[in-house]
């Protein structure tokens, strides 16, 4: 009697889909792409193949990429400007291509791509290039096309990425990016011994966190089903949580088919308030210490206008039951990480409403894996 393997069942581990499978390999991708670069407790970035010199005579960062890759450069922004203290300018690539960009001699140009075949980041990392700019590419596929284009890379180790929605290799990105502003930050002495040594420590505490988080899966299925008919969800957030917000917001969109929109908390009130009706939910990331309070009053904004306010906060912020109707918490961590874990129950939600939905989560209609035509 043979035995008619589901080959997709096999290769996905015994879970339902890709999505799912990669969302659990987030804590050995992290791990995987950190471990390599810590050596003696301070960063070492083999790959980069720069002296300390050379990184100190980097005096602008300019970030080129598409979709979540681009979502991780907003978020590589607050922590290179605020650690680093290094300008950093972030483009969609396929804007960077068209607006005859400006970059000056010493900017460093960062693309980053999950699948390196990426159109408009590749013709922007040539175009870096040819205007004599050094180029580092920042991607999961060895030996893909940007790989080849830049003329440094550093190598996110996620393993291949099956489903179109990223997950495991966004995660792996954040620690890429949050390693370069360490890096530099160090070189520029910005950062003491005892500083560098904290930094790390929370990074190798993610792992284990982001598995712990794993473990509230059941819970969240719950609270999305309760979402599978939404048609307007807004994901609002202020500094760092305003970029988790924005790939929040594209997890829920690319798989489940729902309108939404990531905003920064304080924008609200210059226009998308009005949107705001009874029942409209609102995702609120409020994670970030000096900025909590107000992105709490921006809750309350929404609140009194009729909406449902799921928030994602670090414990210790009980008090924003006080406003919220549902709270995801995710454990301490430094400021400048608390994205790689906002981003656990943000993608579970989206995952669980697609499935909710029936739609076939890793094929979502008229998205490809990789854009690689304009
Ligand atoms: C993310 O879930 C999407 N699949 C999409 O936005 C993707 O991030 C974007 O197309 C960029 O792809 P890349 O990282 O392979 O360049």
């Amino acid at each position: 009697k043979t035995i008619d393997w589901d080959v997709d069942a096999a290769e996905k581990g015994g879970y339902d889909h890709f999505m799912i499978k990669e969302i659990h390999e987030e804590p050995k991708t992290v791990r995987d792409t950190l471990n390599p670069r810590i050596k003696n407790d301070t960063v070492d970035i083999e790959e980069l193949g720069m002296s300390d010199d050379e990184i100190k005579s980097i005096s602008r960062i300019r970030i080129v990429a598409c979709g979540s890759a681009y979502h991780t450069g907003v978020t590589a922004k607050y922590v290179f400007e605020e650690m680093a203290r290094i300008p950093v300018e972030v483009d969609i690539a396929s804007e960077f291509r068209y607006r005859n960009p400006i970059l000056q001699e010493n900017e460093l140009v960062i693309a980053i791509s999950q699948s390196g075949e990426t159109a408009d980041t590749k013709e922007a990392v040539r175009m870096a290039r040819a205007m004599g700019n050094m180029t580092l590419a920042i991607v999961n596929v060895v030996g893909s096309s940007i790989a080849r284009e830049a003329e440094k890379v550093m190598y996110t180790w996620a393993g291949p990425e099956i489903s179109v929605a990223t997950t495991k290799a966004y995660s792996a990105q954040l620690i890429a990016l949050y390693l370069l502003a360490m890096k530099f930050a160090d070189v520029r002495g910005l950062l003491s011994a005892d500083e560098m040594k904290s930094l790390i420590t929370d990074l190798k505490k993610l792992p284990e966190q982001i598995e712990m988080l794993l473990g509230n899966k059941e819970r969240i299925q719950k609270f999305a089903n309760r979402f599978v008919a939404a048609k307007d969800v807004f994901f609002i957030g202020r500094g760092i949580d305003y970029a988790i917000a924005m790939e929040g917001s594209l997890k829920l969109k690319e798989i489940s088919y729902i309108h939404s929109e990531a905003y920064a908390a304080g924008e609200l009130k210059h226009g998308t308030i009005s949107l705001i009706e009874e029942g409209t939910l609102v995702g609120a990331v409020a994670t970030q210490e000096n900025v909590y309070a107000k992105t709490v009053s921006n809750i309350v904004e929404c609140k009194t206008r009729g909406a449902f306010i799921l928030a994602v906060t670090t414990v210790g912020h009980e008090d924003i039951e006080e406003v919220a109707d549902y709270v995801m918490y995710i454990p301490q961590t430094n400021r400048y990480f608390t994205n790689s874990l906002a981003i656990i129950p943000l993608q579970l939600f989206g995952y669980y409403v697609s499935v909710g939905k029936g739609f076939d989560v890793d094929h979502p209609r008229n998205l490809a894996k990789s854009v690689t035509v304009e």
